[in-house]
């Protein structure tokens, strides 16, 4: 199966995208699931159709589905969520509060990703489109299955050995309940289909991402941040798609500024995201609701393209360490042996090769670090950083 998912900040045009690329998809013969994962689910109001917690067909080779999480998290993790539910009441938590508590924020994605996780399995579907909620939340979820995977090979290992001997013993004397035999089950189960998640995830053969903006500079600079951590967790970014971007020709003093700055805009995000296949939507007079107008989007950004296509593979940036020091690779293919320009202001990492320039937000590791080396062969830019200077004993 290939899952296809789009995300970028709010607003942007995500659910319309994923809805209009999941009709084009269902045109070109894929059988296509599109599933919401936002809470606030517009999808079906997108479509204009009627859609539920289980996959609803709503056209030819064309299924929808809005994620019901605290369903979705009775049927597969009751046991869980009954124990932390009990915990907290335990804490003195109110009943309904406590309820309210385990469904963390963004727990829609994560019960997306296990049912895609599934729908892979299955082999239903030739192709999962995922809408999500914007990005601020989605992103750090995205990496949940590496968190997952810590906190288990840490904690839970541990703990359940000393439970074992806890229940029987002190168990009995505590006011805090203490986890069933089963809660481990359950965990270990959740752990197993969460490194299957992040397999899933992270090869390009079966997951993009695609990301939505609008020539804004909010939101151009919202999105420098998902690239950058989508980058950081391994996420194949395969598009970027500019949506509601005006036609030239607009006429009207009103028009000559907004496509003034459109086009400022438009050069910014080719600064930003240059080497990612980009595609273009344009700012329609009207809502885009319906199948109809739905399908007019579709064939405005893909023509009669395949929309399910993998058009990248590549990965545009690379962060990792190596004996205490972190790099930067850049994949700058068109770059040839101009004289290279490299330098850091605040969170912000700028090269400059030849005619070609690069701005990259740096992650949260990466403050304060300073730029070592920089070498550049067979098209691959590495930027070494620099460890920061260790803290003197006393100062500490
Ligand atoms: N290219 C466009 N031209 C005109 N209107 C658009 C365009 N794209 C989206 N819209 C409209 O903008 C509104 C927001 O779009 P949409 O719901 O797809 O955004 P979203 O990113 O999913 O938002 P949220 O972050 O709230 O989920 C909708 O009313 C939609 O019809
Ligand atoms: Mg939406």
């Amino acid at each position: 199966m290939r899952t296809i998912i789009y995300t970028g900040k709010g607003g942007v045009g995500k659910t319309s995208l994923a809805a209009a690329t999941a009709i084009a998809s269902a045109a070109h013969g894929h059988r296509t699931l599109v599933l919401s994962t936002d809470s606030a689910h517009s999808l079906g109001d997108s479509l204009q159709v009627s859609l539920g917690h289980d996959p609803t067909k709503i056209g030819e080779n064309l299924w929808g589905q809005e994620i019901d999480v605290l369903l979705e998290m009775e049927r597969h993790w009751g046991e869980i969520t009954r124990y932390l539910a009990t915990l907290l009441q335990s804490q003195g938590v109110e009943e309904i509060t406590a309820k309210e508590v385990v469904v963390i924020p963004g727990m829609e994605l994560i019960a997306a990703l296990l049912m895609l996780e599934s729908y892979d399995r299955e082999g239903k579907w030739d192709v999962a489109i995922v809408d999500t909620a914007p990005t601020a939340d989605t992103l750090r979820l995205l990496s949940f299955p590496d968190a997952v995977q810590w906190y288990f090979d840490r904690f839970f290992k541990l703990e359940k050995r000393m439970m074992k001997v806890a229940r029987p013993t002190v168990g009995k004397l505590m006011r805090t309940p203490l986890p069933s035999d089963q809660f481990f089950v359950s965990l270990e189960d959740l752990y197993l289909r969460f490194r299957r998640v992040r397999e899933m995830l992270s090869d390009p053969d079966r997951t993009s991402v695609r990301l939505v903006l609008n020539p804004e500079r909010m939101v151009i600079s919202e999105t420098q941040r998902a690239y950058t951590y989508l980058c950081l967790f391994g996420l194949p970014i395969e598009m970027l798609v500019v949506n509601r971007v005006f036609s030239e020709g607009l006429e009207g003093k009103f028009f000559e500024q907004t496509l003034e700055e459109q086009k400022g805009n438009l050069e910014l995000i080719e600064e930003y995201f240059g080497g990612v296949p980009m595609r273009r939507s344009p700012r329609y007079p009207h809502e885009v609701l319906g199948f109809d107008r739905l399908r007019r989007l579709g064939e405005d950004v893909f023509q009669k393209d395949d929309p399910t296509r993998i058009y990248s593979r590549s990965r545009p940036v690379r962060f990792f360490s190596r004996h205490g020091k972190k790099y930067v690779q850049f994949e700058l293919p068109f770059a040839g042996k101009e004289a290279l320009e490299v330098y850091t202001r605040r969170d912000t990492l700028f090269v400059k090769v030849g005619w070609y320039k690069r701005t990259l937000l740096l992650p949260y590791a990466y403050a304060g670090a300073k730029v070592g080396e920089a070498h550049f062969q067979d098209g691959l830019l590495s930027v070494e950083f620099l460890p920061a200077p260790e803290v003197p004993k006393h100062a500490e």
